[in-house]
């Protein structure tokens, strides 16, 4: 259940918008930082607030692939695997971030540190291969790179990895 505080805030960002819909991506992105990814009962709080169904709600959750349906670590990466990355490299880095977490893409780290999914397009496509942690976004990424990203991220991604497959 959402403090009072909060639900009061999105109530008042769902009143602004021109449509309720216009809001479900705030909402839903707010309910998630709230309880860390978008929980059954996120998904019933985000539909009394915008007066959608829980199945609407539902469809728009699935659409947005930064909106998480299930657990994931504190911090989500996000490796592109779009055409323009993919011609760039994105494939081998997705493996490099992999092998460096320790987990499977769409897995999480055992600490429940990280949580690594590929996506679409990051709209960083002249800059590829691109990832982003948390809302960082990141450019022609290199092997190296990696190694600097993570470590300015919180967590042990440099230590040796353990792993929890999904
Ligand atoms: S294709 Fe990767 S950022 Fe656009």
């Amino acid at each position: 259940m959402i403090p009072e505080s909060l639900k009061k805030e999105l109530q008042a960002r769902v009143a602004s918008a021109i449509t309720s819909r216009e809001a479900a991506v705030d909402v839903m992105k707010e309910l998630q930082r709230h309880y860390g990814w978008l929980t059954d009962e996120a998904v019933v709080e985000a539909a009394e607030l915008l007066g959608l169904s829980p199945l609407q709600v539902e469809e728009l959750a699935t659409f947005y692939e930064m909106i998480y349906r299930r657990p994931v670590g504190e911090k989500v990466v996000h490796v592109c695997d779009s055409i323009s990355c993919w011609a760039m490299g994105g494939e081998t880095l997705l493996a490099h971030v992999a092998g460096r977490l320790g987990i499977k893409p769409g897995g999480s780290t055992a600490d429940g540190m990280f949580t690594l999914l590929p996506c679409a397009c990051l709209g960083m496509c002249g800059d590829g291969p691109a990832m982003m942690i948390g809302e960082a976004l990141y450019g022609r990424v290199t092997p190296e790179m990696v190694v600097e990203i993570l470590k300015a991220n919180p967590g042990d991604a440099c230590a040796p990895p353990t792993t929890k497959e999904e």
